[in-house]
């Protein structure tokens, strides 16, 4: 089966998964390990609804192989919130309303916050990155919203 051993630091813990090279971290993320907040909609590099953040960096999962992340630190949207408290990312979302069906809202949240914490400043945010997300349902106007309201209310990042 030329299955691999695979280390991944997963929202700050260490976990060991057993693969073969052909599997994409996004399954992996959510059919080994059960973190199925990560999305998986076109599986080809287009809707965004599987974008983790490796390294520090937001990426599609469906674009990694588990192999490829080996040794590398991923935060996926169940480790965003810190000791409970939501990133304010995910307050702008809920408090804006931005999300109908949420099903591309995990993708456009790691977006989000990586953005955030890059210091990318919130034009550029609402244009730059959401340009990566598709969304079915919103019209993209309350997510810009929530884009302006998580910027003005912390004027950086963590
Ligand atoms: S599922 Fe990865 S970009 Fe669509
Ligand atoms: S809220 Fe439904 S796809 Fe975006």
């Amino acid at each position: 089966m030329n299955e691999r051993a695979v280390r991944l630091t997963v929202n700050g813990t260490d976990r060991d998964v057993i693969v073969e090279p052909r599997v994409l971290l996004s399954d992996t993320l959510r059919h080994q390990l059960g973190l199925t907040g990560t999305h998986v909609g076109c599986e080809q590099g287009a809707c965004g609804a599987c974008t983790v953040i490796i390294d520090g960096r937001a990426q599609r999962s469906c674009l990694v192989l588990t192999v490829q992340a080996s040794d590398t630190s991923i935060e996926t949207i169940e480790g965003v919130a810190s000791d409970g408290v939501d990133h304010v990312v995910q307050v702008a979302m809920h408090e804006q309303h931005g999300l109908q069906c949420g099903f591309c809202t995990p993708g456009i949240v790691m977006s989000l916050v990586a953005a955030h914490r890059a210091g990318i400043d919130g034009a550029t945010a609402k244009h730059e990155v959401l340009d990566g997300h598709l969304c079915r349902c919103t019209g993209y106007v309350n997510i810009r919203a929530a884009i302006d309201a998580a910027w003005e209310a912390a004027g950086g990042g963590r």
